[in-house]
């Protein structure tokens, strides 16, 4: 998996259209999703569309699923969704929904059909905040292919806020694209973005693979990118490198580095560690680098470094400021803001 952590959501949208962008010319099959989190990057490649006259007359998109029983005129239903958002503005040659109104059985085979006579070349993924992708709920057969499923009570409660105003319940079936249909496509990215998608995050990158979650089997394609935000990885294993001199020398270098000089006996450096840990994961632009000071003492000593943990914020090499001793977790955030 190719992890790629932004700061918030309009980093998230733009990182995941240069990643769009490649796709977007002739003879593309896009796979599409809808909900919040795939908004951003619909509104820059509209944007982008009305800029560059961009060309979307050989390009063909799938969408993932359908609410079942919303008429395709309803506000809320993914087909009105995607046209508000995307269709409305863009040429595509052909897009497809699967329909959520009529012979299910038979809407189930003909979108799979449809499908399997091409290959999505790149799939757009949002993530449930109980781990699913498409409305693949956990417990759905990895090997599922397009089928009607129960929606979560999870799922109904997050998706609530947008029938609200209408005051009507969210449906209680979807129609979806199953995990094999998918993993079919050659390359997927999945946006995550907010707190209430950190433990779905966690559980498909670190957790097993496992129906349970149906996001982690994401693990087993070999051309998945995560585009996450600190609040969604905010659960992740921390981003703290540890590095020996020469490492040391090449990484601060360049940008913002903070670096834990600490040893492996001593007890304030264990409860310092993983404060810094949990903050590598909620800032990204700044390198959290950890020196052993027995190992690297020539280094420590050049740092001026007398009692431990010490910790050094620098900014392309020079230093900014520094501490020592055990601190809590926003006395070490106010000292990287103050000093930066
Ligand atoms: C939507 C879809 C769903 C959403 C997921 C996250 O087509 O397939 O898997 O991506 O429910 O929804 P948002 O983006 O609204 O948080």
């Amino acid at each position: 998996m190719n992890l790629i952590k932004v700061k918030d959501y309009n980093e998230a949208s733009k990182v995941a259209f240069d990643i769009m962008l490649p796709h977007l010319k002739a003879n593309q099959v896009l796979g599409l999703a809808t909900g919040s989190t795939p908004l951003g990057l619909y509104q820059l490649m509209v944007e982008d569309f009305k800029e560059n006259n961009r060309d979307y007359s050989e390009i063909i998109s799938f969408n993932l699923d359908e609410y079942v029983g919303l008429d395709p005129k309803h506000r809320e239903s993914y087909y009105s969704f995607m046209n508000r958002n995307l269709f409305q503005y863009v040429n595509f040659k052909e897009s497809h929904l699967p329909s959520g109104i009529g012979d299910l059985d038979n809407n189930c085979l003909e979108y799979e059909k449809l499908l399997n006579q091409h290959t999505i070349d790149i799939q757009i993924l949002g993530i449930g905040s109980d781990g699913h992708i498409g409305f693949n709920e956990p417990g759905t057969s990895f090997d599922s292919l397009t089928h009607v499923i129960e929606l979560t009570q999870q799922t109904r409660g997050d998706n609530s806020r947008f029938f609200k105003d209408l005051n009507e319940e969210v449906p209680t079936h979807a129609i979806t694209m199953g995990i094999a249909s998918i993993m079919k496509a050659k390359e997927i990215l999945l946006i995550a973005t907010g707190e209430n998608k950190a433990e779905a995050l966690k559980m498909m990158i670190e957790g097993e693979i496992n129906e349970a979650c149906p996001a982690s089997i994401l693990q087993k394609h070999d051309n998945v990118t995560i585009v996450y935000d600190e609040k969604a990885g905010k659960l992740l294993g921390g981003n703290m490198k540890e590095v020996n001199t020469n490492e040391f020398l090449e990484e601060t270098k360049e940008g913002l580095c903070l670096v834990d000089f600490s040893a492996t006996w001593c007890g304030p450096c264990k409860m310092m560690a993983p404060i810094l840990e949990e903050l590598s994961n909620e800032i990204s632009d700044v390198k959290f680098l950890k020196v052993d000071v027995d190992e690297n003492n020539e280094l420590a000593a050049k740092y001026g470094v007398m009692s431990i943990p010490c910790v050094y914020l620098l900014k392309d090499g020079e230093v900014k400021g520094s501490f020592v001793g055990l601190q809590p977790k926003e006395t070490v955030k106010n000292f990287i803001e103050s000093h930066r």
